[in-house]
């Protein structure tokens, strides 16, 4: 660059001074307008400035642009104008299965003897250079291209753990790469401040962090909870390492955020190890991970294999299987519960997301399709919420092309015709009215009294309750448990094609009849749920059986005394009454009698302690070794609630794999958490015991 005479003949003390002071006004205007924390009075900052206006009208060369005295008065704004890396910004390859890491670790082990592999978090946040010089932070820009980036210095020295000055012995020039996100528990947090004045939502926690730190005011990024975790070295001068992973102590030394999760490792098992291990506990991270990144430690081994255009050699992405995907929304149906209730319902273009291929996820009911706001033809993100049940988030506006057509709520059951009603004013949910003989209704009824948590019944799913009504063998569940082989015979769907042209019965079929007939001798818990009386599920039902040990009891109960149980309540009691004066219900009752159903408890004694009276347990997640039911039932047997969700009630959360937000809310509330060796000593020894292991595993 050529200087002109004026930037010539300015002293070079003057130049520096003049430097000095626009740092330091900087700096304080900073701490004055976003950081709302001065820490010069007023007098004496006016001082500040009043010099620096003195050197620039003796020396005007020095009044450039970006002197503070020719910016505007007021809060400084973040410009976004480009910075250059001194060194790119690179990428990562991906490894989209196990498989492919497998295949770079043996590439790897042809080019370099007894690789070392440095395993960490893939950070799903946006990437970041901060290069401090003389350990102070000078600059901060995001990625862009890999060559320029943009400046949000001012946004990122508002970010909690990013040091304004590095402490121990920083090299004169360094870079520092790491990914700023936003975390999940605030997320949440901002998203509901957002929804409750009414403005629009982040979709996820990286969008939230990129909108945050993108603002052209700092003030609102200083509002924003977001957090860094320093992932790499761009340039540095003075410092010679030899690892990577020494890199990380010699930066947590310097004050930088460092990721506590990292790990080297020799064998390609452990890497792969690593790997599930952390993709069972994803959820439980205080951010949001796309994966794995592994590196080969050795800086040397760095060198040597080098990078593309694009990526590093060195390095490699493990990419878990997407949670969140788009796919096509091709039609919302309506389908019809055991007690009636119309449900919208995606029908999706098959989509694999988190290790599953997903084409149908409810929509719970015609307010939740316009608070989603999703048009038939959408594309819609998709997500399994905890991994478990598919949701639809939303739809991507910008691929609407005019063709999507809203979805209109039918007014008559789509199985059965008759009209859908509310059941009372202001009941979002429609229901079909004609539980007697809606062939969706019976249907539902008889798959969920055969399913694993009622009455468990072998091979009694859905085509085979489809084939007991649409064959005429049943007209409702009354004639189930009197079912005879010849019943079946007539039935393709239960019978198979012999040599000789005759039919048999299949096995399954026969599987079928003894399982209903072992059935009658179970518990009466599950037959209160086997009726399908609206509001009694398992809790309900179980604490009902308990306190009356007999249909006969409860039938004669009055609803007050009902209601009294714990667990029952009102609603339930008079729903229990109301169902107990329809005529066909009462059938199903006396045919239920006659094939040999007594609806008795036995009174059993019990030397299983009870020392879990009074205690509120909530189980999340799957613990090995148990299943939902065997857990709540460990629970239950000792005298403790098992409950769905956590509230300030709730004694202990027993954290399985792949828990939820439960865990969080858990930990929110102040909660003991309990994996499941905590479980089994509070099922053995008590709750006091069980308080004294309770904590958060680590990683
Ligand atoms: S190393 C030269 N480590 O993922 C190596 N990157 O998809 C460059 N990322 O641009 C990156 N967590 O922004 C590295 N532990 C981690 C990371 C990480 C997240 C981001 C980074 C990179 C992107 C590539």
């Amino acid at each position: 660059m050529e200087l002109t005479v004026a930037e010539v003949v300015i002293p070079d003390q003057v130049r520096l001074r003049h430097a000095q002071l626009c740092e330091e006004i900087e700096e304080h205007r900073y701490k004055y307008y976003v950081l709302d924390a001065p820490i010069l009075s007023d007098a004496e900052y006016d001082q500040l400035e009043m010099e620096l206006r003195d050197l620039e009208s003796s020396h005007p060369a020095l009044r450039t642009p970006d002197s503070p005295t020719q910016k505007v008065g007021g809060a400084p704004t973040t410009q976004f104008s480009p910075i250059q890396h001194l060194t790119r910004m690179l990428s990562l390859d991906n490894a989209f299965s196990e498989q492919d890491l497998v295949d770079w670790m043996v590439r790897i082990h042809r080019e370099v003897e007894a690789p070392r592999f440095l395993c960490e978090l893939k950070i799903d946040g946006l990437a970041v250079n901060l290069t401090y010089v003389e350990g102070v932070l000078t600059s901060a820009a995001t990625r862009g291209d890999g060559v320029t980036g943009e400046d949000v210095t001012l946004n990122v020295r508002t970010i909690r753990g990013v040091p304004d000055r590095l402490s121990g012995t920083p090299p004169q020039r360094v870079e520092i790469r790491g990914e700023v996100f936003f975390p999940h528990l605030e997320f949440g947090q901002l998203n509901a401040a957002l929804a409750h004045s009414g403005q629009k939502l982040f979709a996820n926690p990286r969008n939230a962090a990129a909108g945050s730190l993108r603002q052209k005011d700092p003030r609102i990024t200083a509002s924003r909870p977001l957090r860094m975790i320093v992932h790499g070295l761009g340039a540095h001068e003075g410092i010679s390492l030899t690892q990577q992973s020494d890199s990380y102590e010699v930066m947590r030394e310097w004050g930088l955020p460092i990721s506590e999760h990292f790990r080297v490792f020799d064998s390609q098992e452990d890497v792969v190890d690593f790997i599930r291990r952390v993709g069972t506990k994803r959820h439980d991270l205080e951010h949001d991970i796309d994966g794995i990144v592994i590196k080969v430690d050795s800086i040397a081994e760095q060198e040597r294999l080098g990078s593309t255009a694009r990526a590093p050699r060195w390095a490699i992405a493990y990419k878990y299987p997407p949670e969140e995907v788009t796919t096509k929304l091709l039609d919302i149906r309506v389908g019809i519960g055991r007690t009636g209730r119309a449900t919208p319902y995606a029908h999706m273009e098959p989509a694999h997301v988190a290790g599953s291929v997903v084409e149908m996820a409810t929509l719970h009911n015609q307010e939740e399709v316009i608070r989603k706001d999703v048009l038939i033809g959408d594309t819609v993100i998709l997500r399994k919420a905890g991994d478990v049940i598919p949701e639809i988030l939303g739809p991507v506006y910008e691929l609407r092309d005019g063709s999507e057509r809203a979805f209109v709520m039918p007014r008559d059951c789509p199985e059965c015709g008759a009209s859908l009603a509310a059941q009372k004013d202001g009941d979002v949910d429609l229901r079909c009215p004609n539980a007697a003989t809606c062939p969706a209704q019976l249907r539902e009824r008889i798959v969920y009294l055969a399913s694993r948590s009622v009455l468990d019944i072998e091979n009694l799913g859905l085509q085979a309750a489809a084939a007991l009504l649409s064959d005429g063998i049943l007209d409702n569940e009354s004639r189930l448990f009197s079912l005879t082989p010849d019943d079946l015979s007539a039935s393709e769907f239960f019978t198979k094609q012999q040599k000789d042209g005759s039919r048999v019965l299949t096995a399954n079929a026969l599987k079928m009849l003894s399982s209903l007939d072992n059935a009658k001798s179970k518990e009466l818990w599950r037959f209160l749920c086997a009726l399908s009386i609206r509001h009694v599920g398992p809790v309900a039902a179980k604490a009902l059986a308990k306190e009356f040990m007999s249909l006969a009891e409860i039938r004669r109960a009055s609803a007050a005394e009902l209601a009294a149980v714990e667990g029952v309540g009102e609603v339930i009691a008079r729903s229990i009454k109301d169902w107990l004066t329809v005529d066909w219900h009462l059938e199903i009752l006396d045919s239920w009698e006659r094939a040999g159903i007594t609806f008795v408890d036995q009174e059993v004694e019990s030397d299983i302690p009870q020392n879990l009276v009074g205690v509120t347990i909530v189980v999340t997640g799957s613990l090995p070794g148990y299943t939902r039911d065997s857990a709540d039932e460990a629970i239950t047997l000792r005298g403790g609630k098992s409950a769905s969700s956590v509230s300030k009630k709730t004694h202990f959360v027993v954290v399985g794999e792949n828990a939820g937000s439960k865990a969080d809310k858990a930990e929110q509330l102040g909660v003991p958490i309990l994996d499941v060796a905590g479980f089994e000593v509070l099922l053995e020894h008590g709750p006091e015991r069980a308080m004294q292991v309770s904590g958060r595993g680590d990683l």
